[in-house]
């Protein structure tokens, strides 16, 4: 039994034990890592976890994407103390291990596309995004690629240019743009050039065959680079021609289409990878967060002539597809077979969503609800018809959500999506019990319509 408050009963945020680490964190951690908020987690398990003052929560963030199946999985566990009673690290450049040849195996059969395939792994989602990059510019010969606005791609130097969010991820770090020709995203919630869908006529696809008479040449461009589903940028989805007309530009002009499915894959998204809601085949994706269940370890995989166009020693690095985290990714996929995790996601997100649909009867503040599947965003305004971004609204339900035992976090490149990222292993009426914590801090928050 825990010492502290139960889920949905106040507590105070951070507590004593909570505020000595905060000190800590302060004094010794620079501030440009940030945190959601100022809680420190003692243990976790399915989609609970408590922090070092004994308070439960409900969590909604899920290390950000990486825990579908849930906090301490028993079999993801045991399958990791198994590997680091026998070998913990050897480098895959040294001695080689099943386990990486094994997944590798996995993951190229469990990916779209009827042709061979090939995957190598890596240690976080840049990395991953950074060698598909690499990879595209070695096969193609080309240098460019061409991103989206409101992409979240990483923070390495490379992919921090990717990234199409200026405070903070690019701010003060100098030019980090070159060889990027940036486009809008099909975000028709705010579109960009002031138009509806359908009626548009998708017309920021075809901007993009104008951009390659006025800015970089088509057979510039190494690869369309795209997050089928928006991740950190707000959790959007876009019309599935917008999708399918960017593997037909691919497709019109030798380029190649790497779909990032860091955030939305692993099921996130009702389906195992969230291009398979588009009918589009990708040439590379990368992969990562819930892959391995909690342990570090993303991927690219694709097209076996692509993947092969780097000559040996190209890729890789010390740590790549450490072994521990090898075989918790093979116990992942056996764990999401098992539990149907990708029908659960699209099972409670159709419970949430109609959740979060009937609260936007009720609050004006809930301008949108964003996302597909178990990835949904719920878009606060401060008006409806302006649709000014609520962005303190949003830090401000949060505040409250984290006071009452429920771990959420925000997202979208105005600050104001509250998002979704429960454990697919959680509990229906776990889900519920977050709901009605997060309606009731809404309620507290904002006027009712
Ligand atoms: C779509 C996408 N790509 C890449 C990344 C970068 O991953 P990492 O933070 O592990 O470097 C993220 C992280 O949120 C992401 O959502």
């Amino acid at each position: 039994m825990s010492k502290g408050a139960k889920i949905g009963e106040k507590r105070t945020v951070p507590g004593e034990r909570g505020k000595q680490l905060l000190k800590l964190r302060n004094d010794y951690v620079p501030r440009g890592g940030f945190h959601t908020a100022p809680i420190f987690i003692a243990k976790g398990k399915g989609a609970i976890a408590e922090d070092v003052d004994g308070n439960e929560y409900i969590d909604f963030c899920g290390g950000i994407a990486c825990l579908n199946t849930g906090h301490c999985h028993e079999k993801v566990v045991a399958a990791v103390k198994n590997q680091i009673d026998k070998f913990m690290h050897v480098s895959f450049n040294v001695f080689m291990y099943e386990s990486f040849v094994q997944l590798a195996k996995e993951i190229c059969e469990s990916t779209p596309g009827n042709f061979p395939k090939k995957a190598y792994f890596f240690n976080n989602g840049a990395e991953a995004v950074e060698n598909a990059v690499k990879i595209a510019r070695r096969y193609t010969g080309r240098y460019n690629i061409l991103a989206f606005e409101h992409a979240f791609h990483g923070r390495t130097l490379l992919t921090m240019g990717l990234t199409s969010k200026v405070k903070y991820y690019k701010y003060g770090f100098g030019t980090t743009d070159i060889g990027i020709m940036r486009v809008p995203y099909a975000y028709c919630y705010r579109c960009p050039h002031k138009l509806s869908y359908p009626g548009c006529g998708m017309h920021c696809l075809n901007r993009i065959e104008d951009m390659f008479k006025t800015y970089s040449p088509a057979d510039s461009i190494a690869a369309i680079l795209v997050e089928p589903v928006l991740g950190e940028g707000g959790y959007v989805v876009p019309p599935k021609e917008f999708i399918k007309g960017l593997r037909d530009l691919c497709n019109k002009y030798d380029i190649l289409f790497i779909a990032d499915e860091i955030q939305a894959g692993m099921g996130r998204a009702g389906k195992m990878w969230s291009i398979e809601h588009f009918d589009v085949v990708p040439d590379l994706m990368t992969i990562g967060k819930s892959l391995s269940g909690g342990m570090v370890l993303t991927g690219t995989v694709g097209r076996a002539d692509v993947m092969d166009s780097v000559e040996t020693g190209g890729i890789g690095g010390t740590f790549s597809g450490h072994p521990p985290a090898c075989v918790a990714a093979l116990e992942v996929l056996k764990v999401f077979k098992e539990e149907k995790l990708v029908d659960r996601s699209a099972m409670l997100g159709k419970l949430a969503k109609d959740r979060l649909e009937e609260m936007k009867k009720k609050y004006s503040i809930i301008g949108n609800v964003n996302g597909i599947g178990s990835m949904l965003g719920l878009e606060l305004v401060k008006d409806r018809r302006t649709k000014e971004p609520a962005a303190a609204e949003t830090k401000e339900i949060m505040k409250n959500c984290h006071e009452h035992g429920l771990m959420i976090m925000n997202c979208g490149t105005l600050g104001n999506v509250l998002r979704f990222i429960y454990p697919l292993v959680i509990k229906e009426e776990e889900l519920i019990k977050g709901l009605d914590i997060l309606e009731n801090a809404i309620k507290e928050t904002s006027k009712a319509i």
